[in-house]
């Protein structure tokens, strides 16, 4: 199956192979085949419906599968440590569900403390992530969420997805709710955070301008199938009237734009 293959020369850090997956007991993902390399954004493009949030799902085993495989970092995820597997998982949700009456230092805490680590390396910790996220530890530690914009909070949603630093990142429609100013600024955002970090992300969304933001390889879902799996420069060219479906409110909105400058 030509999906199957991982970018050419980089281990598959996630693959998941003939999977199908059910919800309600109705089949939602069906036969896909996908490997995601060692360092790579991939952006799963879908209407809402389509199996995105499925997807990510099976990843760190929250579903299991009716029937294929998914392997993370080359084991498959039944033989994980479940405990184990989500500490090698962060997962940013669009509503980003943090404690509201955690201080945001507290919130990106949290997983640390599961695991143990003396207060010392935690606080340190913190004091590093707040910083990658450009939040400012000074200004931002001892606030509460309620205290912070959108765009803030998203970026301790991301803070704290990465507190454990587990090489997989998932990003559910993260930066759906946001107004398209801050969206932009956080796809910026996330591509400087990438630079440093260099994750494996899987980042699923029905906004195909996000996917061209920040993915260096797209796929588009339609009725959980794998309609297409390219370079962005080959989704933005597809004749696919799968693709095109989920291309036509950019083109609209670039037609819309220039029809206005005149
Ligand atoms: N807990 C659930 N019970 C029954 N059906 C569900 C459940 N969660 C999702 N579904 C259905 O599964 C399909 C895929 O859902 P989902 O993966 O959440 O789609 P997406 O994230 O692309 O919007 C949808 O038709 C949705 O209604
Ligand atoms: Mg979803």
């Amino acid at each position: 199956m030509k999906y199957s293959r991982a970018v050419q020369g980089s281990p598959a850090e996630v693959e998941f192979r003939g999977v199908s997956a059910s919800r309600g007991g109705r089949v939602v993902v069906e036969a896909l085949d996908l490997a995601i390399a060692s360092g790579e954004v991939l952006a799963m493009v879908g209407r809402s419906g389509a199996g995105k949030s499925t997807i990510l799902k099976l990843v760190n085993r929250l579903l299991v599968p009716d029937a294929g495989s998914i392997s993370v970092s080359g084991r498959l995820t039944t033989e994980w440590d479940l405990f184990e597997l989500r500490r090698h998982i962060g997962y940013v949700l669009q509503d980003v569900g943090l404690f509201p009456h955690l201080s945001i230092a507290d919130n990106v805490a949290v997983v640390p403390r599961l695991l143990g680590w003396s207060e010392r390396r935690v606080q340190d910790r913190v004091r590093e992530l707040l910083e990658l996220t450009g939040l400012g530890a000074g200004t931002f530690a001892d606030r509460r969420p309620h205290e912070l914009s959108g765009g803030q909070r998203q970026r301790v949603g991301v803070a704290r997805a990465l507190a454990a630093n587990p090489p997989i990142l998932l990003m559910d429609e993260p930066f759906g709710a946001l107004d398209p100013i801050t969206r932009s600024e956080m796809h910026d955002e996330l591509k400087r955070i990438q630079a440093e970090i260099r994750k494996t992300i899987l980042i699923v969304t029905h906004d195909m301008g996000e996917a061209f933001a920040m993915a260096t390889r797209i796929g588009v879902l339609a009725d959980g199938r794998l309609a297409a799996l390219d370079t962005p420069g080959r989704i933005a060219r597809s004749e696919d009237p799968r693709v095109r479906g989920l291309l036509a409110p950019l083109l609209e909105a670039s037609e819309a734009l220039r029809s206005a400058a005149g």
